[in-house]
């Protein structure tokens, strides 16, 4: 399987997007919540993005919004029109090149074939700008084998994870989504 911008291009045009909530991730905007507005914010994988808009209504306004696919980006463009352009990137994340004080995870990395976990991890090390924080959430549980979602568990992330980026939390996610609840670890890293 060919998990290229057309894979997920037509995902989006045909509607076929089980992996969005539809609003902004309680587990996300919880974490975002104390953190300073000044913050340079990359969400890698974002689709439609619901954590950039509730960020941005928070004063959040230095976010970068990543993804393969134009569609999802036209879309948050549509809901927020002042979102800067130059913030909307329709990039493969493994192009980019930039430093941000925190990026976000969610559905990115089990999006990705798992033979680029450990390039994702290191990746990510390199986007981190000095005392940057990875954070987000990774699911705890086997899902596909074949096609995304392609799950994972603790053990193996913290050892995947562990070969660049020092991991200083990842616990089972006490605020998850209902369907996701008991599913997902939420975690922390920063560079070792
Ligand atoms: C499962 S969706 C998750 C979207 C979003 N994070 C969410 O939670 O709704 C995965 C997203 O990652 C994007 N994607 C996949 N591979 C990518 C890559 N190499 N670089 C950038 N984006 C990618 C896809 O286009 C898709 O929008």
């Amino acid at each position: 399987m060919n998990l290229d911008k057309t894979f997920w291009s037509s995902r989006y045009e045909q509607g076929e997007t089980g992996w969005d909530i539809g609003y902004a991730s309680p587990a996300l905007i919880a974490y975002m919540e104390n953190k300073p507005r000044t913050a340079k914010v990359l969400i890698p994988g974002a689709g439609n993005s619901y954590e950039a808009e509730k960020l941005w209504e928070m004063g959040f306004k230095n976010i970068t919004v990543l993804d393969l696919s134009e569609i999802p980006l036209a879309n948050l463009k549509t809901r927020i029109p002042d979102f800067p352009e130059k913030q909307l990137v329709c990039d493969d994340f493994f192009n980019h090149k930039a430093a941000y004080d925190i990026i976000l995870e969610q559905t990115f990395f089990c999006a990705l074939s798992p033979d680029l976990r450990t390039k994702y991890v290191q990746k990510m090390a390199e986007l981190l700008a000095p005392g940057g924080e990875l954070a987000g959430l990774l699911f705890d549980a086997p899902m596909n084998a074949e096609h995304p979602p392609f799950g994972g568990n603790k053990a193996e992330y913290l050892s995947l994870f562990g070969e660049k980026l020092q991991v200083l939390e990842m616990e089972a996610c006490p605020n998850s989504i209902a369907p996701r609840m008991g599913k997902e670890v939420f975690f922390r890293a920063i560079v070792k």
